[in-house]
């Protein structure tokens, strides 16, 4: 996929929301960026253009089309990664990955290779030498179906699975000794219905954005220069999100048709967000210092058997209502929730850090539909996605709690899993995900 050869530089950088300028008519005489730097070369070159997260444009050699006009991106850099504490955008491609070669540097040029088309596209451009730019007797860097589309807020999230650090009791990276203690293998709930080839991966990249083709252009272009070294396991669209990290916006609502995201933590919470999402040096795995650990769990819902129940015991369900979503025996949706006059199984008394030892967890998820099953069902639900500091003390006791308890359970089935350490942000010019990892 990527040509190699070495080569000198032009690295001029260019407003792009400006029109064609006298300096981009320059470059384009220029020889083209994929023959300059190869791919790794670009992306170490292309942090300074980034670095402001908004429309900033590398100039190729062959046109500086930006994949977008203006705007709505997010800094792709910073001490943590984007797309956690993020405000959370519409539409989710979620992407978990086997790495197939056992090679570590070929394994550590992809994950440069990566770092650099997540940047570039993240701030609304192009891969490389973009969709038509490059040399005509190469597939191009970008497959294309992003141009002239916003940035829409897309932030790419990455994370490593346990398989990176040992796989069938094998040490294949040199890193097993890297593993932190907090990604753990998690155990069996009770309910469990997992499917093995929805659940697991060695890497996973969380794509979200407010228009769905920037996702899915996202991940379909990691997988792309991915290729030979790394491939999907597993994929999941999400089309609506089921949380919020801003608790001024309006709640967005579940395919159950409830509020869902009231009490989250915020993603403005600094000294919430220190204590219960970010991972610190001391916790153990001084690399994942500023990450956090993910869980995922496709959780399917009964949607039909769900539409039969009445009113009330939806109701009762949540321990909130469906019209403001204000918690049993209050008016608003705000208003702090009086657990003891909820259903003892209500989903909402069970999952009160309260109920669970102070267990808190930012919860990121999104509604899915994948057209119907055999029996004209609808496959929906909801993909769940949790982020903390240690699942040992967040999710573990959370699920263990719902998964014996919760009223929900008669409606929800746990289909697939997924745990992944997800490292802090990307910093300084020659920094990539993992470099902590395999540094
Ligand atoms: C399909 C499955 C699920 C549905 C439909 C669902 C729905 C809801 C709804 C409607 C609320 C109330 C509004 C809110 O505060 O956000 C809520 C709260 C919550 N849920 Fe879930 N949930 C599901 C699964 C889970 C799972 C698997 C966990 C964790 C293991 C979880 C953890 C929580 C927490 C921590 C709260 C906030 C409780 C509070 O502090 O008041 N949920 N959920």
């Amino acid at each position: 996929m990527a040509d190699e050869t070495p080569q000198t530089t032009t690295g001029a950088t260019t407003d792009a929301t400006a029109g064609q300028t006298a300096e981009e008519t320059t470059a384009k005489a220029a020889p083209s960026r994929r023959s300059v730097l190869g791919w790794g070369g670009a992306g170490l070159a292309l942090g300074a253009a980034a670095a402001g997260g908004t429309a900033v444009a590398l100039r190729t050699g062959g046109d500086a089309r930006p994949a977008a006009s203006a705007g709505d991106a997010v800094p792709f850099r910073g001490a943590h990664q984007a797309g956690i504490a993020t405000p959370v955008q519409d539409r989710l491609h979620f992407a978990s990955f086997d790495v197939t070669t056992s090679d570590r540097e070929a394994l550590i040029k992809v994950l440069k290779e990566w770092t650099a088309a997540a940047e570039r596209m993240t701030a609304g451009h192009e891969i490389g030498d973009g969709a038509f730019g490059g040399q005509e007797e190469l597939p191009p860097d970008d497959t294309g179906e992003a141009l002239g589309l916003k940035p829409s807020r897309l932030t790419l999230t990455f994370g490593v699975g346990p398989g990176l650090f040992e796989k069938d009791g094998k040490d294949r990276f040199g890193i097993k000794d890297r593993r932190p203690q907090a990604l753990i293998d998690l155990p069996a709930f009770p309910g469990d219905n997992l499917d093995p080839a929805r659940s697991g991966g060695d890497l996973c990249v969380q794509a979200c954005a407010d228009d769905p083709q920037v996702a899915v252009h996202a991940i379909r272009n990691l997988a792309r220069i991915g290729m030979g070294k790394v491939a999907i396991r597993w994929s999941q669209l999400g089309f609506g999100k089921t949380s919020s990290t801003t608790p001024d916006a309006q709640t967005p609502r579940n395919m159950m048709g409830f509020k869902d995201g009231t009490r989250n933590v915020s993603g403005t919470d600094t000294a919430a967000l220190d204590k219960h999402v970010w991972a610190s040096g001391k916790d153990g795995a001084a690399w994942m210092a500023g990450g956090s650990y993910l869980v995922a769990r496709r959780i399917r819902m009964h949607i039909e058997t769900w539409d039969r129940t009445s009113l009330r015991e939806q109701e009762d369900i949540f321990g909130r209502d469906k019209a403001q979503g204000a918690p049993v025996g209050k008016q608003r949706e705000r208003d702090e929730p009086n657990l003891k006059m909820m259903k003892p199984d209500s989903h909402v008394r069970l999952a009160h850090p309260d109920s669970n030892s102070g267990a808190t967890i930012l919860r990121r998820g999104y509604s899915f539909t994948d057209g119907t099953d055999k029996l004209g069902r609808l496959e929906a639900g909801l993909f769940f996605i949790a982020y903390q500091r240690d699942v040992r003390d967040a999710f573990v006791p959370l699920q263990t709690n719902l998964s014996r308890n919760d009223a929900l359970n008669e409606y929800i089935q746990h289909v697939g899993s997924a745990i992944f350490a997800v490292p802090p942000g990307i910093e300084g010019d020659d920094d990539w995900w993992g470099k902590g990892l395999f540094a």
